[in-house]
């Protein structure tokens, strides 16, 4: 069995983030969608219950995804749950510098083996902070999160 670990912040999780966990679910047998935060840094837009539901909600039929939150570096969250591999998500070449960065920092302080997948074309302008900006200037973000959250993100980021 080959559990393969997807972390990240989610905040909230995007079409992007889809793309990358319905092709790790059928290259591994467990997914799991790891929502890393800092316990001592104030939250992000959305508290890590809420981006725990949403992802709930957005993978539902996605029967070997599973999710959990990890308070801690990413070393400590692979060995908590028994992963295999990490994977992350490779848009532009902007991305590449960042996550081998992290690649590599993780591999010398606990030993953990990060795959990197090329991002669908259709999905590399997405970003969590994009739909942020635009849900907070009443934009539509239909486009860029799954259908069944994209009302709920709209609302918990309505302008005032
Ligand atoms: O979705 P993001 O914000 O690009 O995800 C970044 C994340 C959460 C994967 C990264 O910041 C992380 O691994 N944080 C945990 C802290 C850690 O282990 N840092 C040192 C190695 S990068």
């Amino acid at each position: 069995m080959r559990t393969v670990l997807y972390p990240g912040s989610f905040d909230p999780v995007t079409n992007g983030h889809m793309d990358i966990i319905r092709r790790a679910a059928k290259a591994f047998d467990t997914v799991i969608v790891g929502i890393l935060y800092n316990p001592s840094k104030p939250a992000g837009a959305f508290p890590v219950d809420v981006r725990i539901s949403l992802l709930e909600n957005a993978l539902s039929g996605l029967d070997n995804v599973q999710v959990a939150a990890f308070g801690g570096l990413l070393i400590e969250a692979v060995q908590a749950c028994g992963a295999d591999a990490v994977i992350r998500g490779l848009r532009t070449t902007a991305d590449v510098e960042i996550e081998l960065q992290m690649a590599r920092i993780n591999h010398e302080l606990g030993g953990v083996e990060t795959l990197l997948m090329a991002a669908a074309p259709e999905t590399v302008h997405i970003s969590a902070s994009m739909v942020r900006e635009i849900a907070r200037f009443g934009g539509d973000i239909a486009p860029y999160v799954p259908p069944s959250i994209c009302k709920q993100v709209a609302a918990l980021l309505k302008p005032l």
